[in-house]
């Protein structure tokens, strides 16, 4: 019989993990079980004395389920198996966090996080020995095999919000206005945001586009009396020779940002509309919880629970048409979950008039 599990958040903090950890805790306290609770994701088992501290009930008194961000903390950088120490070498520091995890005497752990931290966490817990089951967030709503990632729809929705509020200033000024919205190298935001928000163009990374149709939809707008118009794009969009607008960060890996700038500009000098654009950022990760989120997130959350409970470790769960399920963990850790050229959405995008790119061609692969 479990007693003990431990919980923890990884990779980027977004709307809902209050709310997950609240359910995971509420749930596990019907067993009788006590939750642990991870500070920092995996850097709470490196450090020493491990930081980690008991979750009960009672701190979970109805204000976190509304609260953004994370009360446990997360990182999204740091492998174990590669970490790298301040001296700039590169050391594995798995055996330091099993320590760590039996320091605290947890019998299973749950990850709230994303594909990479599912990887990570997998590859860990099966050398500890440590039955794990994942709990998907992310604003890019790229995890395989479910419907809805936590903090996914929130995001949308401070988008729609931008462009409901973006939208009036456009028509005063007679402008375009594009709004860059992030989602990695899904379009899932944008795609989303554009058909909510009523946009007259959207590009996402999955469909390649030609410039020469975006300015031919520009002018169409102004051509039927309408003085502005709405451009969504996505942050991993590139250029229309091809080019990634993005940043090495210095452990690597890629920070994006600026492709609304270089289509605004690009409009301006060739279509000769006054342009502007927003970006939103990180703003999209750190609102309240919309209603949706926190169904979500707390069905995973008991979920996750109900896993632990009956055995089903290494596994994700999953919500699908309104319902939970789970995957194994290598299932999901695979495959990406990239919007598809046939999506609902896309479809809905090209029913409204939207432009959103070369649909012909099918979806290239970011
Ligand atoms: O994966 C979530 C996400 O918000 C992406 O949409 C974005 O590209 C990235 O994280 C930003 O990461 P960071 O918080 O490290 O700047």
């Amino acid at each position: 019989m479990v007693k003990r599990i431990g919980v923890l958040t990884s990779g980027g903090d977004c709307a809902g993990l209050n709310a997950a950890i609240r359910a995971i805790v509420l749930h596990a306290d019907s067993h009788g079980w006590e939750v642990i609770g991870i500070e920092d994701g995996t850097q709470g088992l490196l450090d020493r004395p491990v930081r980690a501290r008991r979750l009960l009930p009672d701190e979970f008194d109805g204000i976190l389920l509304r609260r953004a961000g994370t009360i446990l903390g997360t990182v999204s950088h740091g492998d174990p198996f590669a970490y790298p120490m301040p001296d700039g070498s590169i050391v594995d520091q798995s055996g330091r966090m099993i320590d760590g995890m039996r320091e605290l005497a947890i019998e299973a752990l749950i990850c709230i996080g994303g594909d990479g931290s599912f990887r990570i966490l997998d590859r860990l817990c099966r050398q500890a020995g440590m039955p794990l089951v994942g709990v998907p967030k992310t604003i890019d709503n790229d995890v395989y095999g479910t419907d809805a990632a936590i903090g996914f729809n929130t995001a949308v929705e401070v988008a729609v919000e931008a462009l409901d509020r973006l939208q009036p200033t456009a028509q005063s000024h007679d402008r375009v206005m594009v709004l860059e919205v992030m989602g990695r190298d899904a379009g899932h935001i944008a795609i989303h945001a554009a058909v909510a928000g009523g946009a007259d163009i959207c590009l996402i990374p999955e469909i390649s586009y030609d410039f020469g149709k975006v300015a031919e939809k520009l002018l169409a707008v102004k051509a039927s009396g309408r003085s502005f118009a709405l451009v969504v794009v996505a942050e991993a969009v590139k250029t229309d020779e091809g080019k990634p607008i993005a940043h090495r960060k210095p452990d690597g890996g890629i920070r994006y940002g600026g492709i609304g700038q270089w289509l605004a500009e690009r409009i301006e000098a060739e279509v000769g509309i006054d342009c502007r654009v927003t970006v939103l950022g990180h703003v999209q990760r750190g609102a309240e919880p919309i209603a949706v989120d926190r169904v979500v997130a707390s069905a995973l959350g008991v979920h996750a629970v109900d896993l632990i409970a009956s055995g089903r470790t290494g596994t994700v769960a999953v919500w699908s048409r309104r319902s939970v399920g789970e995957l194994p963990i290598p299932e999901v850790v695979g495959r990406t979950r990239p919007v598809e050229v046939d999506d609902i959405l896309v479809r809905t995008a090209l029913g409204l008039g939207i432009y959103v790119g070369e649909t012909g061609g099918g979806c290239t692969s970011p």
